[in-house]
């Protein structure tokens, strides 16, 4: 008889995730500081969202999870387990690279990430890529210079010892993958001069 396991994974901003002998179990329950009806709606749409990228991802055979299935009843997703080291902790700017050049792959595929933190990556022999909440389709280069904006923002809070060399890893990657890199670097450009014109 094989005892099927089923424990808590990590309880994050917005869901649970639970690991079941079946894969990870991610569960966006009901927040009560949002209107029951927006709650329902948000929790709908990014559930959703997540299986729609992710499927496509699949597809494609980009490094995530694979999707078992999507209940958006239940607001539950069901993937693999990705069984690996967390880039959180162990960054360096050779995974940085490899992290450029990925975040180059979706761009070519119009996915944003929305959310590329290290904590939203999993090392498993190659960096996978987890959490497409946020995600969504879109060629804008706005889009796709704030998405790696925010990378830039998550590696200094978190790794600000060694941010400046994974940073410039990371467009060395992105730069061999995404061809039409000059038009979202620039618009990279802006985008943070415009966020430092606040402080002014
Ligand atoms: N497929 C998976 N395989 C292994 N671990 C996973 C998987 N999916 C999620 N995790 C773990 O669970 C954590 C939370 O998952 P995820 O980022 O998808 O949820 P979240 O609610 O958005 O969390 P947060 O708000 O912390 O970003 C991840 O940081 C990772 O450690
Ligand atoms: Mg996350």
């Amino acid at each position: 008889m094989t005892i099927k396991m089923t424990t808590i994974l990590a309880q994050g901003a917005e869901a649970i995730l639970y690991h079941t002998g079946e894969g990870v179990v991610k569960v966006r329950h009901v927040k009560n500081y949002r209107h029951p009806e927006i709650d329902e709606q948000l929790r709908k749409f990014r559930t959703r969202r997540e299986a729609k990228v992710i499927g496509k991802l699949n597809v494609l055979g980009f490094p995530c999870p694979h999707l078992q299935k999507m209940d958006d009843e239940k607001m539950e997703l069901t993937m693999d387990f990705i069984n690996g080291q967390k880039v959180r902790d162990i960054l360096s700017p050779t995974l940085g690279r490899e992290i450029g050049k990925k975040v180059g792959v979706l761009h070519t595929h119009g996915i944003i990430h929305g959310d590329l933190t290290t904590s939203n990556m999993i090392h498993n022999g190659e960096v996978h890529f987890i959490d497409f909440g946020l995600s969504f389709f879109s060629d804008k280069a706005e889009d796709k210079a704030v998405d790696l904006h925010l990378l830039r923002c998550a590696l200094e809070s978190k790794h600000c010892d060694i941010y400046e060399e994974c940073f410039t890893a990371v467009l060395d990657g992105y730069k061999e993958t995404y061809p039409d890199y000059p038009v979202v670097l620039a618009r990279m450009d802006e985008v943070e001069g415009r966020g430092r014109n606040k402080h002014k």
